[in-house]
C-alpha cells in the first residue's frame, strides 16, 4: 500500500511549476474523437485522469503517441466500436462525454455508468435531456447508457443548473448536429472557454452571448488542431492556501490571473498576498494574522467549489470564525470530520448559512460550515475520501505539528501531477512510502 508520510510546521518556500487543467484534458481528448484527422495536445499532466480518458479512447479506435513528456498526438481515423468497455465503468465523468463523438460518428453508443468523487448524488439528467432534445434516443440498463440518433438536430436548450459536464456534453454533440443549438444558463469556466476554443480551431461555429447564452450553429465535419491545455487553477490554489497556511512564500509558475480573479480577491481579504508575474503568482505570508471570512461558492465566476477545500484548511488558522456556504455540491465537507480530529474547530449546518440561492434549501445536507479558528493541528493518521479534499489534507498535514500519514493517495494521483517531488522541492519533508 502506498501512502505519505508528512513532517509538519515547515513553511514551504520556493517556485513549483503548476501542471495542465484536469478538468480540461480530459474534454480536449475527448473532442479529438470529432474529427477523423490527427490532434496535437501540449501541457498534458501525467495523472490517472488523463491516462483513463487515453485508454478509453484507444478502446474504441485512437492511437495515442506520446511525442515528448507532455505533449501526445491523437488520431481517430475511424472507430473501431460504439461500445466503450464496461471496464470504464465507475471511474470518472468521462463516458457521458464520449456519446456526442459517438453518435456523430457510429449513429450509436453504449457507454458505462459514470464515476468521479463523493460529493453528492451527481445524476446527469441534464446531460440526457439534452441529448434527447438533440435527437438521440437514450437507455439506461443496470451498466450502462445505450443510444441511437440516426441524426442529431440542433435545440434550444435551458439548464436547470449551469453544470459544467451538460455543457460540455452539448457542445460537443451540438457541433456538428444539423442546425442551431442555443444553451441558456451555460456553464461559462475557463475550461469551457478553452473546449469552445478548440471546437473552433475545429471548424466549428460557437459564440458565446450575455447572460450565460451559448450559440451554435451545427456544421459539416470537423478537422484536427494544436492546442496547449491551460493551467490546472485549481492546483494553483492549493499551494497558494499551503504557502499562506505554512507562512511561506511559493512562485507558482504557470498560474494565470484571469481564472483566478475571484479567488484572489479573497486570498486578500483574509491577509494573504500574492505577486503577479508575466509567467506566474507569487504566494507569500505577510506574517500578519489571518482575518476569518464570510464566503459562498458559486459557478464560475464565483468562488469555485474545487477551491473550497484548500480554504477550509486555511481558515482553520485564522482569529475567529470563518462561514461557507457551499451552493455547488450537496455533500462537500464529508472531509472535515478528520480535521477536527487534527485539532480544527469546525461545524457542519444543513442550514444555507448565506444570501446566494440554494438548491439545498431544507433539504437535509449539511452544506454550511463554520469554522473557529486559530487552532493548533496535530498530525494524526488520514485516509483521503476525495480528489480535492485530497490536497487540503496534505495542506493540513504540512501546517500540523508533528506527522501525518496520508493514506489513499490513488485518489491524488488521478488529479495531480507529482504532489510528492513538488512539496519535497519546496522543503516540505514529505515521503512516499510504498510498502
Ligand atoms: C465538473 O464536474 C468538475 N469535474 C468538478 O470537479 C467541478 O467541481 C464541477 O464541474 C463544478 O465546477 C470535471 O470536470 C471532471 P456539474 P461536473 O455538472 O461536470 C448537478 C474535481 O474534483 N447536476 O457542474 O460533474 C450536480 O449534481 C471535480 O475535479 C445535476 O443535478 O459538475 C452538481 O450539484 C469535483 N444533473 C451541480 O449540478 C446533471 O445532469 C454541478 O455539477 C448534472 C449536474
Amino acid at each position: 500500500m502506498k501512502y505519505y508520510r508528512i513532517e509538519g510546521a515547515h513553511p514551504l518556500t520556493g517556485s513549483i511549476k503548476v501542471s495542465g487543467a484536469k478538468n480540461f484534458l480530459s474534454k480536449c481528448i475527448v473532442a479529438s474523437l470529432l474529427t477523423e484527422e490527427p490532434c496535437v495536445i501540449s501541457n498534458v499532466s501525467r495523472i490517472g485522469d488523463v491516462q483513463v480518458t487515453l485508454d478509453m479512447c484507444a478502446s474504441i479506435g485512437s492511437s495515442i503517441e506520446w511525442m515528448n513528456d507532455s505533449t501526445i498526438k491523437i488520431s481517430t481515423p475511424r472507430m473501431t466500436t460504439h461500445k466503450v468497455p464496461i471496464e470504464f465503468s465507475g471511474i470518472n465523468r468521462i463516458p457521458v462525454l464520449l456519446m456526442g463523438p459517438l453518435l456523430h460518428r457510429m449513429g450509436k453508443a453504449e457507454v458505462p455508468l459514470l464515476g468521479g468523487c463523493d460529493i453528492g448524488p451527481r445524476p446527469i439528467d441534464f446531460h440526457i435531456n439534452a441529448l434527447k432534445t438533440l435527437g438521440a434516443e437514450v437507455e439506461l440498463t443496470d451498466t450502462k447508457y445505450k443510444t441511437v440518433a440516426t441524426h442529431m438536430v440542433g435545440a434550444m436548450i435551458s439548464l436547470p443548473f449551469p453544470s459544467v459536464g451538460t455543457t460540455e456534453t452539448i457542445l460537443l454533440t451540438a457541433c456538428m448536429a444539423k442546425g442551431t443549438t442555443v444553451i441558456q444558463n451555460a456553464a461559462i469556466e475557463p475550461e469551457i472557454i478553452d473546449l469552445i476554443i478548440i471546437l473552433q480551431k475545429m471548424g466549428a461555429i460557437i459564440a458565446v452571448d450575455v447572460d450565460r447564452t451559448i450559440i451554435i450553429e451545427g456544421v459539416d465535419r470537423l478537422r484536427g488542431f494544436t492546442h496547449k491545455a491551460l493551467t490546472d487553477r485549481i492546483e494553483v490554489a492549493s499551494w497558494a492556501c499551503a504557502a499562506i497556511a505554512t507562512n511561506g512564500d511559493i512562485f507558482v509558475e504557470g498560474a494565470e490571473q484571469t481564472g483566478m480573479m475571484t479567488f484572489l480577491n479573497t486570498l486578500r481579504k483574509i491577509g494573504g498576498e500574492y505577486e503577479v508575474f508575466e509567467d506566474g503568482i507569487r504566494f507569500y505570508s505577510t506574517g500578519e494574522p489571518l482575518v476569518p471570512i464570510f464566503l459562498e461558492t458559486d459557478v464560475h465566476p464565483g468562488f469555485m467549489t474545487d477551491w473550497q477545500q484548500p480554504f477550509v484548511i486555511l481558515m482553520t488558522q485564522a482569529h475567529g470564525l470563518s462561514v461557507i456556504h457551499e451552493t455547488v455540491y450537496e455533500n462537500r465537507f464529508g472531509y472535515t470530520n478528520e480535521l477536527t480530529k487534527m485539532g480544527a474547530v469546525i461545524q457542519l449546518y444543513k442550514q444555507c448559512l448565506g444570501g446566494k440561492p440554494c438548491r439545498f434549501l431544507h433539504r437535509d445536507f449539511f452544506h454550511s460550515c463554520v469554522i473557529n479558528g486559530k487552532t493548533h493541528l496535530k498530525g494524526i493518521e488520514m485516509t483521503i475520501p476525495d480528489l480535492r479534499a485530497g490536497f487540503s489534507y496534505i495542506i493540513a498535514a504540512l501546517i500540523a505539528e508533528g506527522t501525518s500519514v496520508v493514506k489513499g493517495v490513488e485518489y491524488i494521483e488521478r488529479g495531480y501531477e507529482s504532489i510528492a517531488e513538488k512539496a519535497a522541492g519546496l522543503g516540505a519533508r514529505f515521503d512516499v512510502i510504498d510498502s
